[in-house]
């Protein structure tokens, strides 16, 4: 009998970074991952999108930076170049959380595994005809993408037409026109790219807005900055149906076609909890998500999930912290995961990040608020990099309570300053406290300062 102290069934972001804690605690761990260790965060996500958008940045920078005095001739993108780096920066750090894994001893197994009921005690999980046993499990399973049952979409897929962010990312021609189905996080991080590289990009989003419950004044500054460079939106659109070089779909107008080379289907993530063989042992879901509490246990004693797989904020930062509480509860030492002070960030350009409430938000939830908004042209160092923008810092502050219970960035940095304001919703230090912080200067973060002082 092959046991463990502890098995890990998903080697993304959440699982690696469990089986790493908890073998560093002295458990003798196993890991399975079906596909390649990193998960979705590192294989077709976070990561690759990242190494794209940055491309596009460096491609705008060369086209777009006359005014900055350089001047460029005859700059050309090469997608299928940076589609190549891309595999190579995926390699890297997926050979990387490998070396982490044999460095502290974990025992990975490449294959599905499905937890299968329980034996003289322990949990049974089998892969590939064969058993392992442990005393705890953490599920780490991920999430996958939903692909709704609209006319066309499935055939799409099959074809290759329709793609979603695993294909999207492999696929080495750019297209002339891509259709957008969503306007969602993924939507806008990959509609940024093409669009910056000269694809002409159709979002299709049935919200009345794009990017879900982002600041709403956040999401008119990024509409608009994408509508300057060429890319157009249907809002409050029902997609119909997807044929044969395009989509079809409905708003306040009537029904029309938007003709595209290729779709990007970008409509939401579910848990991916089919096939774990989650009944065998009971454990407790909502709408296909495990239900977890805020120690990550399950409804199943010495079960704790992590990661997208428990369906409450699909964010690679959230399993790793999901990841260590999990493993410090095992470890005997109590922690809990504080979701309102989880960041977020949309890596479009330019950047959104936010903490907390919005505005609306919180006074939904009862508070009373005050909220500042300060444009990001106050810090000198902003209007010395860029010609003309509209980035602004928002806070919000419960002035019952007095602390600060939201921030929003849009602009340049956004997503390196989000830090310092998801510590200021963490630690709800009051703003005579926040005042007394001194930040470097010149730089964008100053902002967060001169909203402070504001508040
Ligand atoms: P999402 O939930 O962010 O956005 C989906 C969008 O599609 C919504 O605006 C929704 O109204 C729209 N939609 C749904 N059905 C539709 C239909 N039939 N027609 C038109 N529009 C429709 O989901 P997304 O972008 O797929 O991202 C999935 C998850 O991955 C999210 O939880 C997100 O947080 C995470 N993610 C995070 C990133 C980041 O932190 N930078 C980057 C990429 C993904």
């Amino acid at each position: 009998m092959e046991a463990f102290d502890l098995i890990v069934i998903g080697g993304g972001p959440g699982g690696y970074l469990a089986a790493e804690r908890a073998a560093q605690g002295g458990l003798k761990v196993c890991l399975f991952e079906k596909r390649a260790l990193g998960g979705v965060c590192l294989n077709e996500g976070c990561i690759p999108t990242k190494t794209l958008l940055n491309s596009a940045k460096l491609y705008r920078h060369a086209t777009e930076s006359e005014n900055f005095g350089v001047k460029s001739e005859n700059v050309t993108f090469d997608h299928a170049q940076v589609i190549k780096r891309k595999a190579k920066v995926v390699k890297t750090l997926v050979g990387g959380v490998g070396m982490t894994m044999s460095a502290n001893k974990v025992n990975v197994v490449s294959a599905p595994a499905a937890v299968n009921g329980r034996q003289d005690g322990k949990f049974k999980v089998s892969a590939e005809g064969k058993d392992y046993f442990a005393d705890r499990l953490i599920l780490a399973l991920g999430s996958e993408a939903v692909v709704p049952p609209i006319p066309g979409v499935k055939e799409g897929v099959e074809s290759g037409f329709v793609m979603t962010n695993r294909e999207i990312l492999d696929e080495t021609q750019l297209p002339k026109t891509l259709a957008v189905i969503g306007g969602g996080v993924i939507g806008l991080e990959m509609a940024c790219y093409f669009a910056s590289v000269g694809v002409k990009v159709t979002v299709i989003e049935m919200m009345p807005k794009i990017a879900g419950p982002t600041d709403n004044d956040i999401c008119k500054v990024l509409q608009s900055e994408y509508e300057k460079r060429g890319m157009v939106f249907k809002l409050s659109a029902k997609v119909l149906s997807v044929k044969p070089g395009a989509v079809v779909y409905e708003d306040k107008d009537g029904q029309h076609e938007c003709p595209c080379d290729k779709v990007l289907l970008s409509v939401g993530r579910r848990a991916a909890t089919k096939n774990a063989g989650l009944e065998s042992i009971g454990v407790e879901m909502n709408r296909g998500a495990i239900v977890t509490d805020d120690t990550l246990a399950t409804t199943v004693p010495n079960v704790w999930a992590v990661g997208d797989c428990n369906g409450k904020l699909m964010l690679a930062h959230t399993a790793y912290r999901e990841a260590e509480v999990a493993v410090n509860n095992i470890l005997g030492k109590k922690d809990r995961i504080n979701y309102n002070s989880i960041p977020s960030v949309i890596y479009t350009d330019p950047e959104v990040a936010s903490v907390g409430y919005t505005k609306e938000a919180a006074e939904k939830a009862g508070m009373k608020v005050k909220e500042v908004n300060v444009p990001m042209m106050y810090a000198g160092r902003y209007v010395a990099e860029v010609d003309g923008g509209k980035g602004f810092c928002k806070i919000v502050l419960d002035t019952d309570k007095n602390r600060v219970v939201g921030v929003h960035l849009v602009g340049s940095y956004a997503s390196e300053m989000i830090l310092s304001a998801a510590m200021m919703v963490d630690t709800e230090l009051p703003p005579e406290r926040l005042k007394k912080f001194v930040f470097p200067h010149p730089t964008v973060c100053e902002v967060i300062r001169e909203a402070i002082f504001k508040l």
